[in-house]
């Protein structure tokens, strides 16, 4: 007897302990949710324990997207896999093995108990009690007219021209926050019961794709019925002539528009015709990428400007602009969005175009035609410090770079340069000369002058009189200036390189610092941040990496030193001489002018 107390206590405590196992269910999942399961259900997930499921043992995660735990169900003493999807911040997905006792002394881990779940099962729809509205953007926008069909309470399909599918954004309000509701107004059809007049206001719970099946989740805002409130709709990104509804609060009824419950064929309702009533400059023309949005494409002419930007694989969203009146640099264009949703407008401050950019500032939206309220100064956010925003030409014509000649350089950084091979080609090893020394070297001395070329490792060698030769030495970076201008009393550099896996596009900030040096830092992408000067090294303030560059072996070589500061990036480069323009010394600079001076004069009286 006592024996067997004995066996009886250790087997507890064994079990006990295989019971200890670490799991934590993730935050995100926690809270109350409702699922219609034949009937409603109310599930609650806190840090260890799911409603009717018992107490987690064991987790995993995949990504933060879909957790695996097993749950142990005390009173039976089994076991539950149940796996849940996160589809948006107020919908989850599960499925659920049947409950398994597991035999003594084995570990219920997720790879063990989960081998009961049937993968191919019916996923249930789990809608957030406390739910967060979003933003309807990625769900559905826009105006449709629309016909619809329900199988369950009627036959044939209600068709009627005043039934109308609404969800815009809020114009004049910033975008994004606005839209998190959209209507639907049903209209009756004669002779058709089932069929009905009335307004449904939904708030949308967020989207999520399966394949090329777009879902999204909302909830009936006049709606208390728990059943009646949560519904779901699905989309298909191949056709965009039906969306269909959930009549349940369930996602798992709809698996292709064709075959749901409720089906909508939508119209879009057409955007009223916008005149253009100004031109923009005709050297706009043309395709442009936006810095500030570097997956959009712009296109321009000389009356639209078109953005388009893709989200992701297959989806785009494009914003028209049409330009409507004109003033000195300010551009008043109306702003359309989707088919049918109201336009607005807003104002445009260009800078005259140079090189291959544009560079402009953007006021706020507002709903009003009136060229001097969208255009009004104070229409432009003025923070204590900003910048105009830049559209890069999409195929760049190099320019000659502002910074040209032959330079050594140290640098520092976060991201260095670095010895490499440019394209993949394996070099022929180097000549066996003597290197008088390594330096890194960079140099604008194509004829033009219009690539940067920079070879971390550079042999300077030296032929049997000791005089310095160049030696066949490929540069592990080549880059093409593009444009170059001065804003804030700092000088920026954009250049091209093709083959940069990162960005095709760079900003740089460069300054002279003395008669034959100068200091340079590279941005991480096609802008420059506002805290970026010619020291900036590190992330912190938008830098990859700072050089530090001093002008060498001058009079033997073909490559004369070149230095602009962008302070007028309309001058043409190929009628100037090098100018002895010293940028943020100029003060210093004009004295050492005016001593040039005196000594030409001096010189000249002598001659005399
Ligand atoms: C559970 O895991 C967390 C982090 O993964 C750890 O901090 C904690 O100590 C663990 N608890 C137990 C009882 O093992
Ligand atoms: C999450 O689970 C679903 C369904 O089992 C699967 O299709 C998807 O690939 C999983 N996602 C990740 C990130 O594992
Ligand atoms: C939906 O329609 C109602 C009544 O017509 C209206 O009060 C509400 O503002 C509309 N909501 C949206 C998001 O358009
Ligand atoms: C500019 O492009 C838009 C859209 O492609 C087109 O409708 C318009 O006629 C064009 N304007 C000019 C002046 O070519
Ligand atoms: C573009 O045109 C404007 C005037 O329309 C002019 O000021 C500017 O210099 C031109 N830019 C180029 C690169 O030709
Ligand atoms: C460039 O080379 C010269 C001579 O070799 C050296 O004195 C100088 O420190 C170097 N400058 C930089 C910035 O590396
Ligand atoms: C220069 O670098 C090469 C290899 O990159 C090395 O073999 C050589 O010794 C170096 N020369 C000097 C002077 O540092
Ligand atoms: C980044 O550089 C700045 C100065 O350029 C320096 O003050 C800061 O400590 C650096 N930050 C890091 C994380 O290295």
């Amino acid at each position: 007897m006592k024996m067997k107390l004995l066996q009886s206590l250790l087997l507890v405590l064994i079990a006990s302990q295989s019971l200890a196992l670490n799991c934590t269910i993730p935050t995100i999942i926690r809270g109350a949710w409702f699922s219609w399961e034949n009937k409603n259900t109310l599930t609650e997930l806190d840090a260890t324990t799911m409603t009717d499921k018992g107490t987690c043992v064991d987790i995993r995660d995949n990504f933060h997207v879909n957790y695996t735990m097993v749950l142990h169900r005390q009173n039976e003493n089994c076991f539950i896999c149940v796996k849940i999807l996160v589809r948006t911040v107020n919908i989850l997905e599960k499925m659920e093995s049947p409950c398994i006792t597991l035999p003594d002394n084995t570990e219920p881990t997720v790879e063990r108990v989960c081998q009961s779940l049937d993968p191919h099962q019916q996923l249930i729809t789990l809608f957030s009690e406390n739910y967060v509205p979003v933003n309807c953007r990625s769900s559905l926008e826009g105006v449709w007219n629309f016909a619809y069909q329900n199988r369950f309470k009627f036959t044939g399909e209600c068709r009627n021209p005043d039934a109308q599918i609404r969800s815009c954004q809020t114009a004049g309000s910033q975008f994004l926050i606005t839209n998190q509701k959209f209507n639907i107004t049903y209209k009756k059809c004669e002779g058709m019961t089932g069929t009905f007049d009335g307004v449904v206001e939904y708030s949308c719970l967020g989207d999520w794709f399966v394949g090329k099946n777009h879902y999204f989740a909302v909830a009936n805002t006049k709606e208390s019925r728990k059943d009646e409130k949560y519904r779901c709709f699905l989309k298909n990104r191949d056709d965009d002539l039906y969306i269909g509804v959930s009549i349940t609060a369930q996602c798992n009824t709809l698996k292709t528009v064709e075959k749901s419950p409720e089906r909508l064929r939508v119209t879009p309702v057409k955007s009223e015709v916008v005149e253009p009533g100004c031109r923009l400059p005709q050297n706009f023309s043309g395709e442009w990428i936006n810095t500030a949005n570097i997956d959009a494409d712009v296109f321009i002419n000389e009356t639209h400007i078109i953005e388009t930007y893709y989200p992701d694989e297959g989806r785009y969203r494009r914003t028209i602009y049409v330009c409507k009146e004109q003033k000195d640099t300010r551009y008043m264009l109306a702003r359309l969005t989707v088919d049918g949703c109201q336009k607005d407008y807003i104002c445009f401050d260009f800078v005259p175009q140079h090189h291959n950019l544009i560079r402009y500032r953007k006021g706020i939206a507002v709903i009003k035609d009136d060229f001097s309220t969208v255009c009004s100064w104070v229409q432009f956010q003025n923070k204590v410090q900003w910048r105009y925003d830049l559209f890069l030409k999409k195929n760049p014509v190099p320019i000659k770079c502002p910074v040209a000649g032959k330079f050594n350089f140290t640098q520092k950084g976060d991201i260095p340069f670095e010895t490499r091979i440019l394209g993949g080609v394996t070099l022929s090893p180097r000549p066996n000369v003597y290197c008088k020394e390594n330096i890194s070297d960079f140099s604008v001395c194509d004829d033009e002058q219009k690539e940067v070329a920079i070879d971390e490792n550079y042999c300077l060698s030296v032929d049997h009189k000791g005089k310095p030769v160049d030696i066949y030495s490929d540069p592990d970076y080549k880059m093409k200036c593009i444009g170059f201008w001065k804003e804030n009393i700092k000088s920026y550099l954009i250049t091209y390189d093709e083959l940069d896996p990162f960005s095709k596009y760079r900003c740089w900030v460069y300054q002279r610092a003395d008669l034959n040096r100068v200091l340079m830092s590279q941005a991480i992408g096609p802008f420059c941040d506002l805290k970026q000067n010619v020291f900036s090294w590190n992330y912190t303030e938008g830098a990859t990496v700072a050089i530090d560059m001093e002008e060498y072996e001058r009079e033997r070589d073909q490559c004369p030193m070149y230095f602009d500061d962008g302070s007028n990036p309309y001058l043409d480069p190929e009628t100037q001489v090098i100018q002895f323009n010293f940028g943020y010394f100029k003060s210093s600079s004009t004295r050492l002018e005016n001593l040039l001076a005196l000594t030409l004069v001096g010189f000249f009286v002598n001659l005399l």
